[in-house]
């Protein structure tokens, strides 16, 4: 059964471009072997990410990337049993977004405004949905 997850987390201070890319490397090597895909986006120092795949398979990386010292304070918005895959050609998405991209994409400011709520939540649903179509045509 396929399932959607996405949380917000805060990136570990100084975070550097170097070890962003080891984490995209690190994060496409395991997610192509366990059929997991996915997007990460980040904005201001903030981590959005749009994970897809078997529950189980889902909930064991979730509590992996939780210990992950590059980032905290994680917040679950969204864990949906789902109809079809958004990235199901991305191990691994990663975009950063502006301000005004972001806006643009979503009508919030900064990921924090995002909140487990029902209606906070749908927007970063439909948020992942409006990049990967974007991600499709360009
Ligand atoms: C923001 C962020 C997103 C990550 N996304 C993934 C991912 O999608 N898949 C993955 O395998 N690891 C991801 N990681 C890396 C994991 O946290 C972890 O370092 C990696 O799975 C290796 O774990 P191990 O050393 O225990 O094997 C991510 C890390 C961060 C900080």
């Amino acid at each position: 059964m396929l399932y959607e997850l996405i949380y917000r987390s805060t990136a570990k201070p100084g975070l550097t471009e170097e070890e962003l890319k080891t984490i995209l490397t690190t994060a496409r090597q395991f997610n192509s072997e366990n059929n997991i895909t996915g997007c990460l986006l980040f904005h201001e120092g903030q981590f959005l990410q749009l994970l897809e795949g078997d529950f189980q398979v889902l909930l064991d990386l979730y509590d992996k990337i939780k210990r992950d010292p590059r980032h905290r304070e994680f917040l679950l918005l969204h864990m949906k049993e789902s109809p079809q895959r958004v990235y199901d050609r991305w191990t691994m998405a990663f975009k950063t977004l502006n301000n005004n991209e972001l806006r643009d994409y979503s009508g919030v400011s900064e990921f924090t405004e995002l909140e487990t709520e029902e209606e906070e939540s749908s927007i970063s649903v439909e948020l992942f949905q409006a990049i990967s179509q974007d991600m499709v045509s360009h």
